[in-house]
């Protein structure tokens, strides 16, 4: 007989706060519709939320119940990364320099500078040293609050380091997405080339490791047939579709997100009214990344206006070593607040449940057993979601104070 799961109660918490719904991504109105249930408990069993409800329901429980008093404090949902490059070896801290001095980052790509100086640092860093390297970026990750992640390959370019990238991730505990199609390596002069081997020797084993596929459709990486041809051979193959799109110009990204089904198009930095307009009537997420717009000091993603149009969005790091070396969702909350002008609310919401669709988490849409959303609770100092201005300095960072990996009750991994 299987013993039965080790039980956690969060009792005496001040609030429980979930975003609405979890059937479908969150859109318009509704992403801002947190649900607060006040003076109430979480019975967690094993790797799941066996109960949640108000103290006075709480039922006698049998059997041995771990107890963790959580007065004053509000429980979230753990915090969704849905976009990520954790995979990689090295740093870019001169390209940072360089472009702190008034370089491009795509005129530092073009000199074969940018992605492709991690490309060398991540072929040289052996599988050992990625499966360390994403586990060490799964261990900041987790600190901030984030317990489900996604993270690409992207940075091998060649049949063996871009599956050992994908298996480094699944190792660490990532949702892999094979991001065959993020540069040209420096061995092929032509992006179609590069696309024959990639579809011909690293597609059939990456579909078995990825559960997605991504392609940087961009001026200097891959244009929209390139983007075309690898995401249908993708599709083909079983994985569900991303793209990194408009991140510098409008080059076809929406168009071809949504007539491919894709499940996300993600950056949209340069996304005008029609790109609005297009995804707000469409099932695509668009996956703002604010964090890499400032770091690279891009204009901001129209976030307000995709909102308010009714397109669903989601809320991601893009953790990376060039565009953006933040693995904190907090943070990014804080910058959707202050500069993407999205309610506290809606942050939430969109890095928790419209995230988790986007990894194919969400509830309802992926089938029986695909997961439950999220991975845990954070636990933080009483958050009050209406919307008020929060300072730059993340609130959510301070006030994060539990962090309940689920699955792991028997460990606590306490916050700062
Ligand atoms: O999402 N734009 C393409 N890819 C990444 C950056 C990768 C890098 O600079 O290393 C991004 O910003
Ligand atoms: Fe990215």
């Amino acid at each position: 007989m299987t013993p039965a799961p080790a039980r956690l109660l969060l009792r005496d918490l001040a609030q429980l706060a979930t975003p609405a719904g979890t059937g479908a991504p969150l859109r318009g109105s509704a992403l801002g519709d947190v649900e607060v249930l006040e003076d109430a408990y979480v019975l967690c069993a094993g790797d799941a939320i066996e109960a949640v409800g108000r103290m006075r329901d709480l039922p006698a429980l049998d059997g041995i119940v771990r107890e963790l008093d959580c007065r004053g404090l509000c429980a979230i949902p753990g915090l969704v990364d849905c976009h990520t490059h954790a995979a990689f070896g090295g740093d870019r801290v001169d390209e940072f320099s360089l472009r702190a001095g008034g370089a491009s980052y795509e005129e530092l790509h073009a000199a074969g500078g940018g992605i492709l100086s991690t490309v060398r640092a991540t072929r040289s860093a052996g599988e050992a040293g990625l499966l360390a390297a994403v586990e060490l970026h799964r261990s900041w990750m987790l600190r901030e609050g984030t317990t489900t992640f996604e993270a690409k390959s992207g940075y091998g370019l060649d049949r063996d380091t871009e599956l050992a990238s994908l298996r480094a991730i699944r190792e660490a505990g990532g949702i892999p997405t094979w991001l065959g199609a993020h540069a040209v390596p420096p061995e092929f002069t032509a992006a179609d080339a590069y696309l024959d081997f990639a579809l011909a020797e690293v597609l059939p084993e990456a579909a078995r490791l990825a559960e997605a596929a991504d392609v940087f459709l961009e001026r200097g990486a891959f244009d929209a047939a390139q983007a075309r041809r690898y995401l249908e051979a993708c599709r083909d193959a079983g994985l569900a579709l991303r793209l990194h799109g408009d991140q510098f110009t409008e080059s076809g990204a929406i168009p071809l997100a949504v007539e491919l089904a894709a499940r996300s198009v993600d950056h949209l930095e340069a996304t005008g009214d029609d790109g609005i307009r297009m995804l707000a009537a469409s099932d695509v997420v668009g996956v703002l990344l604010p964090a890499s717009a400032l770091f690279l000091d891009r204009p901001l993603p129209p976030a307000r206006a995709l909102v308010d149009a009714g397109a669903a969005v989601a809320l991601a790091t893009d953790f990376n070593p060039g565009s953006a070396f933040c693995e904190s969702l907090p943070l990014v909350c804080s910058l959707a607040a202050t500069q993407l002008h999205l309610s506290p609310a809606e942050a939430l919401a969109a890095c928790t449940v419209n995230a988790a669709h986007v990894v194919g988490r969400g509830r309802g849409v992926e089938g029986e057993g695909r997961g439950e959303g999220t991975h845990g609770l954070v636990l933080e100092r009483l958050v009050d979601p209406r919307p008020r201005r929060l300072h730059l300095e993340p609130e959510l960072v301070h006030a994060l104070r539990v962090l309940v990996q689920l699955g792991q009750v028997g460990g606590l991994a306490l916050g700062r």
